[in-house]
């Protein structure tokens, strides 16, 4: 089951289906519907080449334009920087090729399987990732008020963790409905589903996570609170998440969304490049072998200075180098501030509503260092203690966390120094990355004092602060209490048969636009949500044996809380 870090390893499955992230606030099956031979939809034929914007060339714009591609239309990607987006890995100057640095996604859920699609489709491979506690990482060292505590299993460390785990169980079990919940998730009962979700909504929308955890009798401790914040569930070190809504966690906890992680081999931003360049066999209208490399004569247009409307229902886009054109339908996909700074918008776009939407998105900040070392020399054994020299870390100091990147003793290996949210990389943010390299190695001296870490760093190191990335503006979203009513509009918005129709032609997506910002899962999702959109704006319509997520949209709908 899904628990605190010290339990992180007993995933006593049960059997049948595997829990996945299948709702809880829409229990659509994104991943059956991707699976199913018929297809997302057709379009009349009328409709084929037609133009669609598609802005931002990330995962979820990506995924948009594969799939706008495959219906038979003709996506135009626009990107200010390079595709990708924040699956953003790079290599370390003077280094060999293959060792890189994930400075985004690092680390994806088996249980995203709508993602796990188009990684299977282009024939990437996945592999474990290190994280606290996990069957394949080696050693995990949680090092708290200045005591380090050394553990290969959960087992290891002192019992107080134990109790922490119980109590974030015991807290999820008694206030949060959990097993029902999980169950309902395995067997896809999205009616379940439904009833706890809509239960739980509106009575925890207002509560922050930190809150959740004070009125559990299971955390009375406030001793049992702080660790519970360094180490948390999963990944480890959630207190930089206290503030937000606790809707956010349990979607997190209920969709095993931080359990088993594994990364990409070679590098996630292979994910989108191979998208572009994969060439569907089941493609409308357009000959084989097209892809959208070859739509777009290789390259995606530029970034987008202006969006307006210059009829209703249109979306017209001056690009960066001054290009105007006009589209019947566009699909934003960048972070949603992008709308309120630096891209001059029409406020005809969306309706005054959304707009609030937007501009209450609250987004959480996140920086990350990475080195790359001549081996994985964490693995030598001390002689003494007969521990490794060094290990996965979870701190209370400045890093917060440490992963050890390779296992090839013959290769280069890679450490990410620290890997920090919130209030935590604001920490960093003005540092260079030298003098954030400085107090990262300090710390790891605390903790590991023989280990001269230093002497094995091969090249520099590379960094970066997502707040402070001018097409970004922060890492992902997290939603504040009181904020699901605009979680809701944003997601909503693909089902536009309300909207007056004006205000047609534009839908949103992005990780930022779904339920669970922070996860690949959600780009994909509602990329395509959005590519529903397209396809019913412009009169397509799904197979009857394939229903698209706005067919059935009203049974499954996200709930409505009153104004
Ligand atoms: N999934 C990302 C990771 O594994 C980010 C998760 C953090 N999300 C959050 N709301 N704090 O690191």
């Amino acid at each position: 089951m899904t628990s605190a870090v010290p339990t992180a390893l007993h995933h006593d499955e049960p059997a049948g289906r595997p829990i996945t992230m299948f709702g809880p606030d829409f229990p659509f099956a994104y991943d059956d519907y991707l699976a199913h031979p018929a297809g997302l939809g057709s379009l009349p034929a009328e409709r084929h080449g037609t133009e669609v914007a598609v802005i931002g060339g990330g995962l979820s714009g990506i995924v948009t334009a594969y799939e706008l591609m495959k219906l038979g239309l003709r996506p135009v990607v626009y990107e200010i920087a390079d595709l990708g987006g924040r699956l953003r890995t790079v290599r370390f100057p003077g280094c060999p090729d293959d060792v890189v640095a994930e400075m985004g996604a690092m680390r994806f859920p088996p249980a995203s399987t709508a993602l796990f699609h188009y990684i299977d489709k282009v024939g990437l491979e996945t592999t474990p990732f290190p994280n606290p506690l996990a069957p394949g990482t080696p050693s995990t060292v949680v090092d708290l008020k200045g005591q380090s505590h050394y553990a290969r299993t959960p087992e290891d460390l002192p019992a107080v963790f134990r109790e922490v785990a119980a109590a974030w169980d015991r807290t999820l079990a008694e206030h949060a409905s959990f097993a029902e919940m999980q169950t309902a998730i395995r067997d896809r009962d999205a009616k379940t589903i439904k009833r706890l979700w809509n239960d739980l909504v509106p009575r925890l929308d207002n509560q922050t996570f930190y809150g959740f955890l004070c009125d559990s009798p299971a955390f009375a401790s406030f001793r049992h609170r702080e660790i519970f914040g360094q180490v948390g569930f999963g990944t480890g070190g959630w207190d930089t998440d206290f503030p937000n809504s606790i809707l956010e966690i349990l979607r997190v906890v209920y969709t095993g969304a931080d359990d088993e992680h594994r990364s990409i081999v070679g590098g996630s931003r292979q994910l989108p490049l191979r998208l572009w360049e994969h060439a569907p066999a089941d493609i409308a209208f357009w000959p084989s072998g097209t892809s959208l490399s070859t739509l777009h004569g290789g390259r995606p247009q530029p970034g987008v200075a202006r969006l307006h409307r210059t009829a209703p229902g249109n979306v017209t886009v001056t690009d960066t180098d001054g290009h105007i054109r006009t589209f019947p339908a566009a699909v934003f996909t960048a972070q949603s501030w992008m709308l309120l700074s630096k891209i001059e918008c029409d406020e005809a776009l969306f309706p005054i509503d959304h707009w609030t939407a937007i501009e209450r998105t609250h987004y959480m900040a996140s920086s990350k260092v990475f080195v790359p070392v001549d081996r994985p020399f964490w693995l030598d054994r001390d002689p003494v203690t007969g521990r490794d020299a060094l290990s996965m870390t979870l701190t209370d100091r400045m890093p917060r966390g440490t992963y050890l990147l390779g296992d090839d003793p013959a290769k280069p290996a890679v450490i990410c120094l620290s890997y920090t949210w919130a209030d935590d990389s604001l920490k960093w943010l003005p540092l260079s990355v030298g003098e954030r390299v400085e107090v990262m190695l300090q710390s790891l001296r605390e903790i590991y004092p023989g280990v001269d870490v230093r002497r094995h760093i091969i090249g520099d190191p590379v960094t970066v602060s997502w707040e402070a990335e001018p097409h970004f503006m922060g890492a992902f979203k997290a939603n504040l209490p009181g904020h699901y009513r605009y979680q809701q509009r944003l997601f909503t918005h693909f089902v536009q048969d309300e909207l007056p129709p004006a205000y047609r032609g534009l839908f949103l997506a992005g990780d930022d636009i779904s339920w669970t910002a922070g996860w690949a899962e959600g780009a994909v999702q509602t990329a395509l949500n959005a590519v529903w959109g397209v396809l019913h704006h412009f009169g397509g319509s799904t197979d009857p044996a394939n229903p698209g997520p706005g067919d059935g949209f009203a049974d499954i709908a996200p709930i409505t809380l009153p104004d």
